[in-house]
């Protein structure tokens, strides 16, 4: 579960979100999420993943269904389907350019590119979306090769099932990635002051984070952001803890094991995360030159500015080329540990409801990744990848996470969901929470969704601006945009066309629920 929430989006996502937002005024906001939806939602999805698994439902249609006896059930539940599976398609792709990246730092392919404009030249060449006359520094093919590769690893391990191949490769990935960012985290940290620019690490970079501000707390945009980070980085909202959660039997503790998945994920986020991009952005370029470099692209901090940073530190110390190795490293194995976990919902619908087996399903879906992943590295500079991680990545989760809040706590009601969750527990929530979590969160939920709604959603899909910035997209990608809107709608109608098959062909009775197993489901 710890491998699943810990990912790029606390080692690249977080320090952009809070540089960009002013740091110690996105802290406040953060917090305040991670304790009203962020940790409600991870036990309400262990919750309703467990008691999902209870009728051998791993997949989130099933899960709403078990609880929810109505025929609408399983069709708001297909939302939990399309996001993993749009997600899994571009997380992927950015996966693949921390391998790429990790590659070019022990080779000191980049060496001698000591400026951030120069670094964002190579980032740009490497996506295939440099401006005509400028550097080519790699094959066209580059990418392509680096995301088939990826791709083919992570469906290697899921192929293998959660207990045979997700968790082998996380206790190796996760002790590995931990040591990496301890090790870069104290470069970091210790860093001298640079001359002319007088800021350090410790007092200006950390300072930066830690000093509670208040008073960008009216404007609007920093609570999205700090809401969106939170569903981003615990994974919640996506339909892969509630799969996890379907394996374990009701003898086992699920409120110590969500409270723990969140804690490691936080640490992972804000003490090590926190204490390695952001501080070492700080040092090089001030305060005000990390938080710009924040404004721009969404890479540029991790993929451009870091391995000057690097270059940097290599003129004092000659480990340069290990420390760029580490930092992507990181990232991959962070990014990995995250990804194989996205599609075991949908491998745990194929299995369940049509019998196919395990490794059928993962190869298959491999090749439909393999085909719209292509879209995504073809078309990245159409803005292809912004419209996913807006509408998939960010406003989709948020839905996903009404649904099961409405489902858990208001249909199941608060007293069964307590009963659920606390079956095997080892610690009782605090009695505070059954308030929080029937009330709070979800009101949390509504004004974040009609807030968003308002505020970017509609700008977005009536494009006064992009997903991506603030211009509108022009004539030339539109087509693009527009198609990578169809095809998310088409995810949709397929898969709810296959949860209507699945449920003729199974005959369940949408009025009475699913049958009880009598034995604990394991997973094989
Ligand atoms: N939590 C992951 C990260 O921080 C990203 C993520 C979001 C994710 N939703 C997910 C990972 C679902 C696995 C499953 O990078």
């Amino acid at each position: 579960m710890a491998g699943n929430a810990v990912g790029l989006g606390n080692f690249l996502r977080f320090p952009r979100q809070a540089a960009a937002n002013g740091g110690g005024s996105f802290m406040v906001p953060y917090f305040i999420a991670l304790l009203v939806i962020g940790i409600p939602l991870m036990w309400i999805e262990w919750g309703i993943g467990r008691n999902g698994g209870r009728y051998r439902k791993g997949h989130f249609p099933g899960m709403v269904a078990a609880i929810w006896k109505h025929p609408a059930a399983k069709y708001v539940g297909v939302v939990g389907m399309v996001i993993p599976l749009a997600v899994m398609i571009y997380y992927t792709y950015l996966e693949s350019w921390t391998a790429a990246f990790a590659l070019f730092s022990i080779t000191k392919d980049y060496w001698g590119i000591t400026t951030q404009e120069g670094m964002i030249g190579y980032l740009r060449s490497f996506q295939a979306i440099h401006a005509d006359g400028a550097t080519v520094y790699h094959s066209t093919w580059t990418p392509y090769l680096f995301y088939a590769g990826t791709l083919a690893l992570n469906i290697w391990v899921l192929s293998k099932g959660i207990s045979g191949g997700i968790e082998k490769l996380a206790k190796i990935g996760m002790p590995i990635l931990f040591l990496f960012a301890l090790v870069l985290a104290g470069v970091v940290l210790f860093m001298p002051e640079q001359v002319g620019i007088g800021t350090n690490p410790i007092s200006d970079g950390l300072a930066f984070l830690y000093t509670p501000d208040f008073s960008k707390l009216s404007q609007a945009g920093v609570w999205l952001a700090a809401a969106g980070q939170i569903f981003f980085t615990l994974s919640v909202g996506m339909g892969s803890l509630q799969a996890y959660a379907s394996y374990l039997s009701t003898k086992d503790d699920i409120v110590l094991n969500g409270i723990a998945t969140s804690a490691t994920n936080e640490t992972a986020e804000v003490v090590l995360g926190g204490s390695i991009a952001i501080p070492a952005a700080v040092t090089f370029f001030g305060v005000s030159g990390a938080m710009a470099i924040a404004q721009g692209g969404s890479f540029d901090l991790g993929f451009a500015t870091m391995p000057v940073v690097f270059q940097q530190i290599d003129k004092t110390i000659p480990i340069g080329p290990i420390l760029g190795f580490m930092w992507f490293g990181l990232l991959f194995f962070a990014g990995i540990t995250s990804s194989v976990s996205m599609l075991t919902p949908i491998v745990a619908f194929f299995r369940e409801e049509f019998g196919v087996k395990r490794e059928t399903v993962a190869w298959v879906l491999g090749g439909v990744c393999l085909v719209f992943g292509m879209m995504h590295v073809h078309w990245l500079r159409h803005g292809f990848l912004d419209e996913w991680d807006y509408w998939a990545g960010t406003f989709g989760l948020v839905l996903v996470a009404v649904v099961e809040t409405i489902v858990f706590m208001w249909i199941f009601k608060p007293d069964e969901a307590w009963k659920s969750m606390h079956m095997g527990a080892d610690i009782r929530i605090p009695g505070i929470f059954k308030f929080i979590m029937t009330y709070i969160t979800p009101l949390y939920l509504f004004v974040l969704l009609g807030w968003w709604g308002a505020t970017e959603a509609l700008p977005i899909l009536f494009n006064e601006r992009s997903a991506g910035g603030s211009a509108p997209v022009d004539d030339v990608s539109w087509p693009y945009v527009a198609a990578s809107r169809s095809i998310l709608i088409l995810f949709f109608v397929v898969f709810a066309v296959l949860v209507r098959i699945a449920w003729k062909r199974n005959k369940y009775d949408d009025r009475k629920g699913f049958v009880e197993l009598s034995t604990n489901r394991a997973e094989a």
